[in-house]
C-alpha cells in the first residue's frame, strides 16, 4: 500500500531557510523545543485524502522545521511521533505509520547526517517491530558524533509509561541494595527517564488546535512555556516556528519565584 500511495522519497532538507530574524533576541533562543505534531489526519481529510497522506506530509514538515530550528540556534527538538495510546488506532493506520517510520529511518538518515543532526529516540522499545528497532539503533549509531541539532523522536512514548519505567528501575535498585530510597532525588530520578542527559524543554508547541498535553513529557514540561496553533502539523512553517519563539521571548519565566526588577 505504501508504495502505491507515494514513491518512498522525501524532499531533502532545505539547504537554507529564509527567515526575518530581526525581531528575535539571539541570546534568548529556547534551547530545547518539544513539539506535539498534531493534525495530520485532519489535514488530509480536509483535502479529501486518506489520513495516511497527512502522516507522509507531516514527516516532510519535520525535516523543514528541524532545518529552520537549527538555523535559529535551537539545540534540541523533541518531536512526538507516536504515542503509547496511538496503538488504539485502526491497524491499517498503525501499519502505515510503522512503514513510514521505517522508510524515514532508512532514507532520511543520510540527509540528517549531512546536516550534522544527531538523532535520538525516547519511548518504549518493547512493542515496536524488530525492524524499526534495528533502524533506530542504526540511526543513533550513524549520527552519534554529529554536533548539530539533536532530534529526539518520541516513538511509542507516553509520559506515564516513562515515569512508571523509571520508578520500576529505581525500585529494582533499592530492592537489590544498590540504592537507598532516601537518595532518590530529582537528579537520580531524571537519570532514569528516557530524556536522561537532556535539559527540560523551554518551549512546548502543539499544532492542530487542541489545548492538551496528551501524555507527552509529563515530568519534563513542568516549567515549559506553551504555544499552540490551530494550524495542522503538515502546514506548520518556519515562519510559525519563528512566531512561537518570538512569543516565548516575550514571556517572563519565574519558575515559582519572583523576577528582580
Ligand atoms: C498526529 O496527527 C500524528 C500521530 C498521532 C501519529 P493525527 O494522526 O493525530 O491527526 P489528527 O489529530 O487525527 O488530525
Ligand atoms: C498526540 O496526538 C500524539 C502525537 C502527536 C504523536 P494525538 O492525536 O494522539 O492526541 P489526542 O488523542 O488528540 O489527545
Ligand atoms: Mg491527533
Amino acid at each position: 500500500m505504501f508504495d502505491q500511495l507515494f514513491p518512498n522519497v522525501f524532499r531533502p532538507m532545505p539547504k537554507q531557510v529564509d527567515l526575518d530574524t530581526s525581531g528575535l533576541s539571539p541570546d534568548n533562543i529556547p534551547q530545547h523545543i518539544a513539539i506535539i505534531m498534531d493534525g495530520n489526519g485532519r489535514w488530509a481529510k480536509a483535502q479529501g485524502k486518506v489520513r495516511t497522506f497527512g502522516h507522509k506530509a507531516g514527516a516532510e514538515t519535520l525535516k523543514t522545521i528541524v532545518r529552520a530550528a537549527d538555523s535559529l540556534g535551537v539545540k534540541i527538538i523533541t518531536a512526538y511521533a507516536f504515542s503509547t495510546e496511538n496503538w488504539k488506532r485502526p491497524v491499517t493506520e498503525i501499519h502505515f505509520i510503522m512503514e513510514l517510520l521505517s522508510h524515514y529511518l532508512t532514507n532520511e538518515i543520510q540527509d540528517f547526517n549531512d546536516n550534522n543532526v544527531q538523532v535520538r529516540f525516547m519511548g518504549s522499545r518493547e512493542g515496536l517491530p524488530p525492524v524499526i528497532r534495528e533502524k533506530m539503533d542504526h540511526a543513533i549509531e550513524v549520527t552519534r558524533d554529529n554536533t548539530g541539532l539533536i532530534l529526539n523522536l518520541a516513538i511509542n512514548y507516553g509520559g506515564r509509561a516513562e515515569i512508571l519505567h523509571a520508578v520500576q528501575s529505581l525500585a529494582r535498585r533499592v530492592q537489590d541494595g544498590n540504592l537507598a530510597a532516601e537518595d532518590i532525588d530529582t537528579a537520580v530520578f531524571e537519570d532514569s527517564l528516557y530524556s536522561r542527559g537532556l535539559p527540560d524543554p523551554d518551549l512546548l508547541i502543539r499544532t492542530g488546535g487542541d489545548q492538551r498535553i496528551s501524555n507527552f513529557l509529563l515530568w519534563q514540561i513542568a516549567y515549559a512555556e506553551m504555544w499552540t496553533t490551530h494550524v495542522y502539523w503538515p502546514d506548520f512553517t518556519p515562519a510559525m516556528l519563528l512566531e512561537a519563539i518570538a512569543s516565548f521571548q516575550k514571556r517572563e519565566r519565574r519558575f515559582g519565584g519572583l523576577v528582580q526588577k
